[in-house]
């Protein structure tokens, strides 16, 4: 008999063989989050209501004990890398195209501060921990024509935390472990090709860019 365990991560059933006192768990995978996520979008169109209840999926999936063995090649070199797990044709904001994928951060890399255009982010730390930096433009009262580009928060995410970033949000990402980082990100439509902008604090400059990778340094 399979019931589902409201005391277990969503999606997690038990299957009992032999009694109550042999239930064993049946695990989360990465296709089932994947499905999961598919719906979200099915389910509702508001970005900060889309990005919430895939945050949840993504906390049940790396509460799993390595819950993507042999679903990652991570490479061994290179200062940032990255590896596609589900890029979805059908669904996704503000239109189609979501995307799964893991991150993989060296040791002391770090990216400049930048935004995602339209698109949200959810970062859920695999190995590792990363610091995120969020920034914002603050007007000085009664200078409502000198934006200042300005640090608003600083946190370190260890595995299994999550975080976003809204629409518009900016923000920049660094490897906080001595060790190389994995931080699977769900985007709600492939940053490849979109535009947006990358940002310096120390001159409130902005370019455009449509990279999904940094833009070499200045
Ligand atoms: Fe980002």
């Amino acid at each position: 008999m399979m019931m589902y365990c409201a005391k277990l991560p969503r999606l997690a059933y038990v299957t009992f063989t032999g009694g109550p006192k042999m239930a064993q768990a049946k695990v989360y995978t990465l296709d089932e989050f994947v499905q999961d996520v598919g719906q979200v979008f099915s389910d509702h169109n508001d970005p900060r209501a889309q990005a919430q209840k895939v945050s949840k999926h993504l906390s049940g999936l790396l509460k799993v004990p390595d819950s993507l063995e042999g679903r990652l090649d991570p490479p061994t070199d290179g200062e940032f890398t990255m590896q596609n797990l589900h890029l979805d044709k059908d669904r996704g904001h503000p239109s189609p195209g979501f995307l799964v994928m893991v991150s993989t951060l060296a040791a002391g890399w770090g990216n400049v501060p930048h935004d995602h255009g339209t698109i949200w982010v959810v970062y859920g730390v695999y190995k590792g921990s990363i610091q995120q930096t969020k920034y914002q433009w603050v007007y000085p009262e009664g200078e409502w024509t000198a934006p200042q580009f300005t640090v608003i928060q600083k946190f370190i995410q260890k595995p299994g935390e999550i975080s976003f970033f809204l629409p518009g949000e900016i923000h920049d990402t660094s490897n906080a472990s001595t060790e190389r980082s994995l931080v699977v990100r769900v985007e709600s439509r492939s940053l490849e090709g979109h535009w947006r902008h990358m940002y310096n604090l120390e001159n409130n400059a902005a370019v455009a860019s449509t990279s999904a990778a940094p833009p070499p340094a200045e």
